[in-house]
Parts: C-alpha cells; sequence; structure tokens
C-alpha cells in the first residue's frame, strides 16, 4: 500500500490534507495523526473491519483494546452508560488533553475496540490536527499509538514512517508532539479512580481535583499483574538491549568501563549534570526537567542503533510527578533493572 505523506508545517496545506485524511478515514482506511502525548494511528471506531486493519499494521494482539478519542465531552458521554461524579469534574479539569477514561460502554462502538470487553477507553485530545480531524470525521476514532507493536512510540512523523510505511493509507506531520509520553489511563468504574497507566496527568494533579486517586500496583512493580490488557506486554524495545541503572554518575561510569572491557559499544541516558560526567561511545543527554525528559524519551530509545552500540545503560530517574511515568516507560523498556 502507498503512504501518503501530508506535511502540515506547510500551512497552505493544513485544510485539505485534514478533509482528505477524513476522507479516507471515512472509507474505512488508517491514517496516522499527532496528538499533544504521541502520535496516534486513526480508524473509524464504528467500523470494524476499519479498526482491524489498526491491528494488522501494528501487528498488535487482539486481546489489547484502543482508545477512542473524541472531539467533546458530549460525544464521549455518547458512548457510555453512565459516569460517576468524579468524572464530570475530571472532565471539567483536564480535557482536552492527556487523560484516559474507562467507562462502561453501551456498544456504540465496533467490538474490537474494546477487544469484547464491558468497558471503553476514551479521550479528548489536546491537539490542533487530532481535534480539526476529528470534527472533520464526525466519528470517534481509534487509535492506538501509531508504532509498530513492541516499539516505543511515535513522537514525531518520521517515527511512524520508520514503523509504518507501506502499511497505513497515510501520515499527518504536524511537527514532533509535546508530552512525549502517553495519556494517563484512569478506571473510572468504581468509587476511587485508579490509574491503570501512569502518563501526562500525575497523579498529584488528580488527586487536588478529584480526592483519592489510586495507582494499580500491578504496574510499577515489574513483576506484578498490571488490570490494563496492554500493560502486560513488554513495550518500547529499542534494538539493543537497555539497562536501567539507579546510581551514581560514579557508579554508572563503573558499570560502563566494565561493559567496555568486554569489548561492547556503550550508549548512555542520562540527565544533563550526569551525562556530563560520563564517558560512552554515545551519550544522550535527557535534560533536567521532568517535562523535557518525558519529550525526548521515547525519540532517544530510536536513536541508539544496532551495529552502532551493543547496549544502552539508563540513569534511574526520580518517580516523582511525571517521573513515575517516565519510569514506567523506562522499566517496561529494560532488559535488567540494577541497584534496587
Ligand atoms: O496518549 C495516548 O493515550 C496515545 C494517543 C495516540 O492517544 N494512545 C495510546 O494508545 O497510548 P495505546 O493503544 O498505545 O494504549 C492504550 C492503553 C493500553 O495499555 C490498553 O490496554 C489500555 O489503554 N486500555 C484500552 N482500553 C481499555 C479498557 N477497556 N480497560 C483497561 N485498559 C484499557
Ligand atoms: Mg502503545
Amino acid at each position: 500500500m502507498e503512504t501518503k505523506y501530508w506535511d502540515l508545517n506547510d500551512t497552505l496545506y493544513t485544510e485539505s490534507a485534514i478533509s482528505e485524511a477524513a476522507e479516507l478515514l471515512l472509507k474505512g482506511e488508517t491514517v496516522a495523526f499527532p496528538t499533544e502525548t504521541v502520535y496516534g494511528l486513526g480508524a473509524d471506531a464504528t467500523n470494524q473491519q476499519a479498526v482491524s486493519k489498526i491491528f494488522e499494521a501494528k501487528g498488535r494482539p487482539q486481546d489489547n483494546p484502543l482508545i477512542a478519542h473524541v472531539a467533546a465531552k458530549e460525544q464521549l458521554a455518547g458512548l457510555v452508560e453512565s459516569t460517576p461524579g468524579y468524572v464530570d469534574k475530571l472532565i471539567d479539569q483536564f480535557t482536552p488533553g492527556p487523560l484516559t477514561f474507562i467507562l462502561p460502554h453501551n456498544g456504540k462502538c465496533a467490538g474490537n475496540v474494546t477487544a469484547g470487553l464491558s468497558t471503553i477507553a476514551i479521550r479528548i485530545p489536546d491537539h490542533p490536527v487530532a481535534r480539526d480531524l476529528l470534527t472533520a470525521c464526525r466519528v470517534p476514532l481509534a487509535a492506538p499509538s501509531a508504532n509498530a507493536s513492541g516499539k516505543p512510540s511515535p513522537t514525531t512523523a518520521q517515527h511512524v514512517w520508520a514503523d509504518l510505511n507501506g502499511k497505513i493509507a497515510g501520515i499527518l506531520d504536524g511537527g514532533a508532539t509535546g508530552v512525549g509520553l502517553e495519556s494517563t489511563v484512569l478506571d473510572c468504574t468504581g468509587d476511587i479512580p485508579v490509574i491503570l497507566r501512569p502518563g501526562g496527568v500525575t497523579k498529584e494533579e488528580l488527586e487536588k481535583a478529584a480526592g483519592k486517586v489510586l495507582l494499580d500496583p500491578g504496574i510499577m512493580n515489574e513483576h506484578g499483574k498490571p488490570r490494563s490488557p496492554g500493560m502486560k506486554y513488554r513495550h518500547y524495545a529499542p534494538e539493543v538491549d537497555l539497562w536501567l541503572i539507579e546510581g551514581t554518575a560514579e557508579q554508572i561510569q563503573e558499570m560502563i568501563d566494565k561493559e567496555k572491557s568486554h569489548a561492547k559499544m556503550i550508549g548512555v541516558m542520562a540527565q544533563t549534570n550526569v551525562a556530563a560526567q560520563l564517558h560512552a561511545d554515545q551519550v544522550f543527554d535527557l535534560g533536567n526537567q521532568p517535562e523535557e525528559i518525558a519529550a525526548k524519551l521515547y525519540d532517544a530509545l530510536r536513536t541508539f542503533k544496532e551495529g552502532d552500540v551493543d547496549l544502552i545503560i539508563c540513569e534511574a530517574l526520580p518517580e516523582k510527578g511525571i517521573g513515575q511515568a517516565i519510569m514506567n516507560r523506562l522499566k517496561k523498556a529494560a532488559a535488567k533493572h540494577i541497584g534496587v
């Protein structure tokens, strides 16, 4: 299949590109588009056959449900049976934005969107291209991250192209995404909301708005059993093994030197102050602020190529605020977690 590529950085092109993309989606094709978190691979969520093309293009396991993206609160309400009171508060405060609500569905979306579950994941993305596309389509768009299953999520259209060129109908290139990590997935089926996947909205922010919020204990522990189907798979894997190291710059350097002595080429990822002290074959400076690290993380994971390095050593980061989502992704990407 030839994959159409629209460069939206050329503003003259934007409107016609959105309507062409919407037309393809309404015909049952798949199109990748930017959101504020990562690029999504969209299909008409009411069309079972269209949705099955997402699973095929990504090589995604069939038992892993998708997020339905909608343009507005009213459209969200039209897909669910009921919402607890706290959901209204969260919608008002955090949408459009990187928060996904798990709610009992009313059967309006195709069965493969929810992988046969009684609940559906829904979010209202905060990106002008995603919003314009949803408005043009008028149907909810099922959209997982637009990467090949198992790889790091795409934060640029080039990442999408590398994974899915030839397998999807089109890519809307709206530049690099902002947040860089996926949305927070929040189970809203009970009296107290439960975070199933940490993400763009932090636990601290949710608690300020809605009171008590729980964290699914299965997700931060590498050996736990997560409740969200997608969280059980190995994810975000770079081309070569990644080791996550808890330790000082000196301890990390010792580890690098030890592995180098086995004639390995070493890549390293660390915060600015630590990266400045490290010597390795490739050094990726993740930045200082957690938000900056989140935005750079997936690009960092994709930068290290097989053939250039044999091993990536990554500094473990504090698990506060968005750091919780960063460490969740790094633990999933890592082949080894050392020093805990
Ligand atoms: O930021 C995001 O959320 C991006 C952009 C494109 O919107 N999308 C995304 O989708 O990350 P995906 O498919 O890569 O991750 C969706 C997660 C998976 O872990 C999936 O298992 C979970 O949401 N999920 C979907 N429906 C669910 C449900 N009914 N119950 C529990 N977990 C669900
Ligand atoms: Mg994904």
